[in-house]
């Protein structure tokens, strides 16, 4: 008896000439369900037919279920025995398996198999252009190369450790759509409204775009969005236990200000002979702190748990990305010397160290964000070089802060002088 899991890979393309830029390539055909679970029948669209009979023949009824797969922006579409098109968004999740069969040729049209195009769109030679998965790459010889992740604003081992995580979750999650990439809140762009759940493009939004508010009742629980305590829990609970209130829901308790973009680029400043004092404010005064301004989850050892975990982090890696960019002496300092792997992962940390090389093959950009004038807005009036406007205080490190993170007496010390350097200085002005 053989259960028949029959797939062949990208065997031909045919060029259909109707489809201009279009290259349509046959990636085989697999069983149909229930016989084969890997294209299950939620991955094809049925409420879409072409009737085939209507078509001369094979090739006609490839280029119209193309045309239409296209039009509804599919990369990968099915046709389901003849006279039938089907098509679908996520036929890649067959192209990972491999087994050859006969009868997978014999089987076009035949009762249970489907057979699975992808269509790719022929890219222009050296023009950069995006793959299905949202990378941005280059076409050399037809082909898409030198793909990048790009990494958007939105929404000790310190740093290169969160890295290699930051990558293993992305990963991750490209399983289930490979056009994920952890995007990066930039908390340092409007500090006075970092927590305001009503400002436009709030990442504490409550729409399903945003991560819900701030926590409510006695245990700080978030009571918006699509992390709201009924659905959703810091740990799985077997199913039909609700999540109720109390210490398994997602916490927040938004508090103060974090630091702006002066104290930031002012740690960016930093000398790479300095490298210690980078590190420290970066991981300390800027990292620690905004764990527990947004406080609950995130301000315990739980916090990898809370779904804005990751865009601190993004943004955290996207600080330490700013300052490897300025020399090869700031991107290799100190992390290139160690050759003890970091600790829970199979590698070193200059696995990590460039951005555009990570494990896998993988290269990473992070997008600047487009800041809001807001220097602009102060230059072209009067005389002079334009005026910076005027720093605002942000929340200083809290006991809360070194308890989480194990800080002793002297690194305390050493976070409070630091502190001092970042935070804005009392002006005195002449009249
Ligand atoms: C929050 O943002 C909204 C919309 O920009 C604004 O109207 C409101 O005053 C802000 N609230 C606070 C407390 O800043
Ligand atoms: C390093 O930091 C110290 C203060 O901590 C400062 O005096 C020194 O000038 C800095 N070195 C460089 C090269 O910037
Ligand atoms: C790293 O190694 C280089 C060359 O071996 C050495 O010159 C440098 O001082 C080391 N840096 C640190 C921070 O240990
Ligand atoms: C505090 O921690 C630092 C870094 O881990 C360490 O080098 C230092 O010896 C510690 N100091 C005290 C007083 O424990």
């Amino acid at each position: 008896m053989a259960i028949f899991r029959g797939l062949l890979l990208a065997i031909s393309a045919f060029s259909l000439s109707s489809l201009a830029n279009v290259k349509v390539s046959y990636l085989g055909c697999y069983e149909e369900h229930p016989f084969d679970p890997l294209f299950p029948e939620d991955f094809l669209d049925y409420r879409e037919h072409i009737d085939w009979s209507t078509y001369p023949d094979m090739s006609h009824v490839v280029q119209a279920c193309a045309r239409v797969a296209l039009a509804r922006k599919f990369t990968y579409f099915a046709i389901i025995k003849y006279g039938v098109c089907v098509w679908g968004p996520n036929g890649k999740h067959v192209a990972n398996v491999a087994e050859m069969s006969e009868w997978c040729f014999h089987g076009i049209g035949g009762i249970w198999s489907v057979s699975v195009y992808k269509i790719a769109k022929a890219c222009q030679e050296g023009v950069r252009t995006f793959d299905q998965c949202g990378q941005r790459c280059t076409c050399v010889g037809g082909r898409l190369v030198n793909c990048v992740r790009i990494r958007i604003h939105e929404f000790t081992y310190f740093l290169p450790w969160h890295r290699y995580f930051i990558l293993l979750y992305e990963n991750l999650l490209r399983r289930v759509d490979c056009r994920f990439t952890v995007s990066y809140w930039d908390w340092s762009a409007r500090p006075g409204s970092a927590f305001n759940t009503t400002a436009a493009r709030s990442i504490w939004s409550s729409e399903n775009s945003g991560l819900g508010g701030d926590g409510e009742g006695i245990y700080s629980c978030v009571q918006t969005g699509p992390f709201r305590q009924d659905v959703w829990s810091i740990v799985p609970l077997p199913p039909g236990i609700p999540t109720g209130p109390g210490p398994r829901c997602l916490a927040r308790m938004f508090f103060g200000t974090p630091p702006d973009a002066v104290a930031v680029q002012m740690v960016l400043d930093v000398h790479p002979r300095n490298f210690s004092n980078f590190e420290f404010m970066l991981r300390v005064n800027l990292h620690d702190l905004v764990h527990c301004l947004i406080d609950g989850t995130m301000c315990t050892i739980d916090s990898a748990a809370a779904p804005e975990f990751f865009l601190h982090h993004g943004f955290v890696d996207k600080i330490w990305d700013d300052w490897q960019k300025k020399s090869e002496t700031h991107k290799n300092v100190f992390f290139s010397n160690l050759s003890q792997r970091m600790p829970g992962t199979p590698v070193i940390p200059s696995v990590v160290l460039d951005l555009s090389a990570q494990p896998g093959g993988v290269r990473v950009e992070y997008r600047p964000i487009l800041r809001v004038p807001s220097f602009q807005a102060f230059s072209g009036q009067g005389i002079g070089p334009p005026r910076k406007p005027p720093r605002k205080r942000y929340t200083p490190l809290m006991d809360k802060a070194f308890k989480l993170f194990h800080l002793n007496e002297t690194e305390i010390k050493r976070a409070k002088e630091m502190e001092k350097m970042l935070e804005p200085k009392p002006r005195t002005i002449k009249i």
